[in-house]
């Protein structure tokens, strides 16, 4: 293969993607043989050795490896509903290579209607996922600090293209943004726009709740007052629910500005090139990233999910349920939850780092150039509420999450997404460290 990416467009290829999507949940011999011959009749290549990601597979993604002439390759069908091709993934990689941020690249794709294939070289690199969940249990100083250091050269990078690429932007531009199927789109109908609908309903209204010590109904559980772990929030569960429908409305987020961004920075999306003295850090599946990313929103995912997401109890809920000792006890509309779980060390660092030298930086920036709104607390704290409530179900017996896992879940959702009633907590602080005024 050659080392300039090859563009093709061949309407026709696109029944063909359909019937490999079908036959990939049937015969797994039979939809390798089809992915080998179209890629190799779309890129002219010799193809050998496809193997289907299996713990990935989804409807909506299908991916693997495969090898041409000796070489290994990743290969990843994208298909993007009711959208323009030139809105897909290897598009908005393009934005961020040109703003200067590390993305990896493909080096083969093809554009059709609806759906796009990309051939990326095949990494060995561990995603910074996988490196920061080997830190949250095994204390190694010097790992740590190399990750740290890793993360700060990403965020001064990212705080640079925040600097370069802020500019008003109109109403229209933010709701033309994918960054938004992220926030507020799952909280609607996909098909009428009518809310609510999306996740949000689909997984929680009219539902139960269940934690270790309580059981409640959705009324119940959505106007409860949350405590936890001793302090009172504010806003309960559905009012949360509410606010963020109403203010992450993409027409109201055009207020603060637009910049370039990944948007969908989880670590799951980077690799951790540890090849030279100084490991670096590099994204991969681009397909929110966009150049109007409304200025508030575009760090948002990588904060929650990078450091607030653990250790182990959004992703890995029976290995919270095992670690952790968690109670709930549900009296006059209060939800009350004990656990001890917290923060590891190396995340606690990464949240500081993102505070630090992402988001201080950023509000200081926008307060200057006249785009900081007033409730930017309230913005950041609905767009963080959404992070976990919404990338997965978080009830109890639903998917995979337990009751003991559940109650740390909506927990820590809560106290991300409310002022406490009282008193200070990690947010508050998080807050008050980031305040430009
Ligand atoms: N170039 C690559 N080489 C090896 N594995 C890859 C490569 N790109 C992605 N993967 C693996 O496939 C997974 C899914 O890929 P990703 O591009 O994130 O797609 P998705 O849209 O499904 O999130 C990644 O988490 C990673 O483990
Ligand atoms: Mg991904």
């Amino acid at each position: 293969m050659t080392d300039q990416p090859q563009l093709m467009n061949t309407a026709k290829a696109d029944s063909r993607t359909a019937a490999i999507r079908a036959m990939a949940r049937e015969d797994d011999g039979e939809a390798r043989r089809l992915i080998a011959a179209l890629i190799a009749d779309l890129f002219k290549i010799p193809i050998t050795d496809v193997i289907i990601n299996r713990d990935q597979y989804s409807l909506n993604s299908l991916n693997g490896f495969l090898t041409s002439a000796g070489a290994d390759y990743f290969f990843k069908f994208h298909q993007e509903e009711g959208e323009e091709a030139m809105a897909g993934e290897y598009y908005r990689a393009d934005i961020l290579a040109e703003a200067g941020l590390p993305i990896d690249l493909p080096v083969y794709k093809s554009v059709m209607a609806g759906e796009q294939i990309l051939i990326y070289r095949r990494r060995t690199d561990p995603r910074f996922s996988d490196v920061l969940r080997r830190l949250d249990i095994g204390l190694d100083d010097a790992a740590e600090d190399r990750a740290i250091a890793a993360e700060t050269a990403l965020n001064g990078e990212i705080f640079r293209v925040f600097e370069r690429s802020l500019h008003p932007i109109t109403a229209a531009e933010s709701e033309a943004e994918p960054v938004h199927r992220l926030f507020h789109q799952r909280m609607i109908d996909p098909s009428t726009g009518l809310a609510p609908g999306g996740r949000y309903r689909q997984f929680y209204i009219g539902q139960r709740f269940r934690f270790p010590g309580a059981d409640l109904s959705w009324d119940e559980f959505s106007s409860a007052r949350i405590c936890f772990n001793g302090t009172t929030y504010r806003r309960s569960v559905g009012a949360l629910f509410e606010d963020a429908l109403h203010r992450l409305d993409p027409r109201h987020l055009a207020d603060a500005g637009g910049v370039i961004a990944h948007g969908d920075a989880h670590n799951a999306n980077v690799w951790y090139l540890d090849d030279a003295l100084q490991p670096r850090l590099m994204y991969f599946d681009p397909a929110f990233a966009g150049e109007n990313v409304p200025a508030l929103l575009a760090e948002v995912k990588a904060t929650f999910h990078n450091c607030l997401a653990h250790p182990f109890w959004l992703y890995e809920p029976a290995e919270a349920e095992r670690r952790y000792q968690t109670r709930a006890n549900y009296r006059d509309g209060i939800l009350s939850i004990e656990t001890d779980w917290d923060l590891s060390a190396v995340r606690k660092r990464l949240l500081h780092a993102k505070a630090a030298e992402v988001w201080r930086p950023l509000l200081a920036l926008l307060r200057t150039r006249g785009l900081l709104p007033g409730d930017w607390r309230q913005v950041i704290r609905n767009a963080l509420f959404l992070c976990p409530t919404l990338v997965m179900n978080l009830r109890a017996g639903a998917a995979t999450h337990n009751p003991s896992s559940s109650a740390i879940a909506f927990g820590v959702a809560v106290m991300v997404g409310s002022e406490p009633d009282r008193g200070s907590d990690l947010m508050t602080a998080f807050f008050d460290s980031i305040d430009p005024a």
